[in-house]
C-alpha cells in the first residue's frame, strides 16, 4: 500500500536522482536558492511548457509576452510596491531573530496569519504570548516594523547618472505597463488576457519548505482585461480553468482546494481574490497556496497613469522615490492613456482584470510530491514518481538486455528515432530490474527493452511504469505506440 509522502523523502530523491540541489553548494550552499539539476530542469521546462500550452496556445484570446526583469523604479511607485510591499516584522530582543508577525504562534500553536500592514497591531503589546520560533522565549519581542521585501540593485556606471532599481517581485507590471503596445500592436480585442513567465525575486522574512518559498522563484502570470461588469463572469471562469489545469496533468483532486479569501485579507489592489491550495506535506495545516486568482479591478492601469502623470516630479527629485507622491488622478480618467477603446460599443473604459498568477516553483514541488509514490514488490520497497507523460523528465527509456549479440546497435537505433519526437534516455549498465528501478525513480512512463527474442521476431518489451505490465511491440510500430500512449 501506498504511504504517506514526507518532504524529506522527496528532498533526498531530488538531490539523489539530479532534480534539485542547493545553490552554490560547494561553498556550503545559499540559503533557500536551488538550481535545477539534469531531471529537474527537464520537470520544469515541461510545467511551463504546459502552462503555456494551455494558458495561450491553446486559446485565441491569450497572448504571450516577455518582459524584462528590470523596470523603471516609477512602475513600482504606481503599482505601490515601493511604499506598501513590506511584512510585518518583530525581532526577539534575545537572540536577535526577526520573524514574520502573522508567522508567530502562541505556546498552543496558534498563528494569526494574513494580516495586512494596513490592518495589523504594530506594538509589543499584541506578542506577550507568541514564542520565537528559534529561541523559543515567550513575548519578548520589539514593536512590529515594516521590512520591504523588494531587492535593490543599481544600474549605470557612473555616480551621476546611476539609478537604484528593483528586481521584480512579481511578473504582473510588465504586463500592465505593455498594455498599450500589446492593444496598438495585435488584433486583440476585449475581453483577451496577456500571459507571461519569468523570474520573480522577493527578499522574504522567513523562507520556507525547499522550493516552496525563495527569494528567487518563477512565476507564470495571466492578466486579463474584460469589461467592468463583466469581472465576475470572468473571475469563475478563470477559477474552474486553473483548478482543471492541475487536475489535467494528474493532480488528485482531493488534495486540491478553493480559498476565498476574507475582505480584511485581501491585497490593496483587489476585490476579490481566491487561492488554489494543494495539501503539501508540511507545514501547521499542510493546506498551502499553489496559485492565487485575484480580480484586481481597474486598479493598475489607473495607477500607472497617475505615475505616467507625476513623472516631471520624478525628474525634479532626481528620482528619489520617497520624496514623490503620486498625481492625482485625471477627472476624466476613463478617457486616460491606458484606456481601451471599444469600437462595437463606441464607449471608453479602463478595462477590469482578473488574474491567475501561479508559481511555477511552486507547482513543481506540488507534481513532485503528488506523484511520489513508494510501494512494497516482493519484499522490496519500489520508489517511483507518477508523473503525467506531459510533465515526465524523459519519456522512454531504451535498454538493450545484453552488451552483445547486436542489441546495443538495434538499441540505439530505436532511440535515435525516438529522440526526434520526445526526450529519451539509453542505458545499457546493470542488470536489467535494477534499471527498470531508475526509471521508475525518475518518472519515465515506459521502457523498451531489446532482448533475445528481438532478434528472432523484431519485437521489443515495452514496461509500463504504473503497472509494471510488460507486452511486445514490434520494433516498426514502436514509435507510433508511445506517441499514442504519451499523446505526443
Ligand atoms: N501578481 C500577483 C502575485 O504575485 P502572489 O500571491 O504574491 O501574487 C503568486 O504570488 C504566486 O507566486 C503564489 O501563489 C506562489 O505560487 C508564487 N510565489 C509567491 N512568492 C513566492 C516565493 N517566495 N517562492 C516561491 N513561489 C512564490
Amino acid at each position: 500500500m501506498a504511504k504517506l509522502t514526507k518532504l524529506d523523502d522527496i528532498v533526498s530523491l531530488c538531490k539523489r536522482r539530479g532534480f534539485i540541489f542547493q545553490s552554490s553548494e560547494i561553498y556550503g550552499g545559499l540559503a533557500s536558492c536551488y538550481d535545477y539539476g539534469p531531471l529537474g530542469v527537464e520537470l520544469k521546462n515541461n510545467v511551463k511548457r504546459a502552462w503555456w500550452r494551455a494558458s495561450i496556445n491553446m486559446r485565441d484570446d491569450v497572448v504571450g509576452l516577455d518582459c524584462s526583469i528590470l523596470m523603471h523604479p516609477m512602475v513600482w511607485k504606481a503599482s505601490g510596491h515601493a511604499d506598501k510591499f513590506a511584512d510585518l516584522i518583530a525581532e526577539c530582543k534575545k537572540c536577535n531573530t526577526r520573524t514574520r508577525v502573522d508567522h508567530l504562534a502562541d505556546k498552543a500553536g496558534k498563528h494569526t496569519e494574513h494580516v495586512p500592514l494596513d490592518t495589523a497591531q504594530k506594538d509589543a503589546q499584541s506578542l506577550v504570548n507568541k514564542v520565537c520560533p528559534s529561541c523559543g522565549t515567550i513575548g519578548q519581542f520589539t514593536d512590529p516594523m515594516p521590512f520591504r521585501l523588494m531587492f535593490e540593485t543599481k544600474m549605470g556606471a557612473n555616480v551621476d547618472d546611476s539609478m537604484t532599481l528593483f528586481l521584480r517581485p512579481e511578473t504582473a507590471q510588465g504586463i500592465f505597463a505593455n498594455f498599450k503596445n500589446v492593444v496598438d500592436s495585435t488584433r486583440v480585442k476585449i475581453p483577451f488576457g496577456i500571459g507571461q513567465i519569468g523570474k520573480s525575486f522577493r527578499n522574504e522574512v522567513t523562507t520556507k519548505a525547499f522550493i516552496f518559498r525563495t527569494r528567487e522563484f518563477e512565476q507564470a502570470e495571466i492578466e486579463f482585461f474584460c469589461e467592468p461588469g463583466t469581472d465576475e463572469e470572468w473571475y469563475n471562469h478563470w477559477k474552474e480553468f486553473r483548478f482543471n489545469w492541475y487536475v489535467n496533468l494528474g493532480i488528485k483532486k482531493e488534495n486540491l482546494r478553493f480559498r476565498e479569501h476574507d475582505p480584511d485579507e485581501l491585497a490593496h489592489y483587489a476585490k476579490g481574490c481566491v487561492d488554489i491550495e494543494y495539501k503539501f506535506p508540511f507545514g501547521s495545516g499542510d493546506w498551502q497556496e499553489l496559485e492565487g486568482i485575484a480580480n484586481r479591478t481597474n486598479f493598475d492601469l489607473r495607477q500607472h497613469q497617475r505615475g505616467m502623470r507625476t513623472m516631471n516630479d520624478w525628474y525634479e527629485n532626481k528620482g528619489d522615490l520617497g520624496k514623490i507622491t503620486l498625481k492625482a488622478e485625471a477627472e476624466d480618467y476613463e478617457k486616460g492613456p491606458l484606456s481601451y477603446f471599444d469600437e462595437q460599443q463606441k464607449k471608453r473604459f479602463i478595462p477590469y482584470v482578473i488574474e491567475p498568477s501561479a508559481g511555477i516553483d511552486r507547482s513543481t514541488l506540488a507534481f513532485l510530491v503528488d506523484a511520489y509514490d513508494e510501494e512494497e514488490v516482493k519484499g522490496e520497497t519500489r520508489n517511483l514518481l507518477r508523473f503525467s507523460p506531459a510533465l515526465a523528465p524523459t519519456k522512454a527509456a531504451i535498454f538493450p538486455l545484453v552488451k552483445k549479440d547486436g542489441m546495443p546497435e538495434i538499441a540505439h537505433n530505436i532511440c535515435d528515432d525516438l529522440r526526434k519526437y520526445f526526450t529519451c534516455f539509453y542505458d545499457e549498465k546493470g542488470a536489467i530490474g535494477r534499471r527498470y528501478r531508475r526509471q521508475d525513480e525518475a518518472g519515465t512512463p515506459f521502457c523498451v527493452t531489446v532482448d533475445g527474442q528481438t532478434l528472432e521476431d523484431k519485437t521489443v518489451t515495452v514496461r509500463d511504469r504504473d503497472s509494471m505490465e510488460q507486452y511486445r511491440v514490434s520494433t516498426d510500430q514502436i514509435k507510433n505506440h508511445l506517441r499514442e500512449k504519451l499523446d505526443i
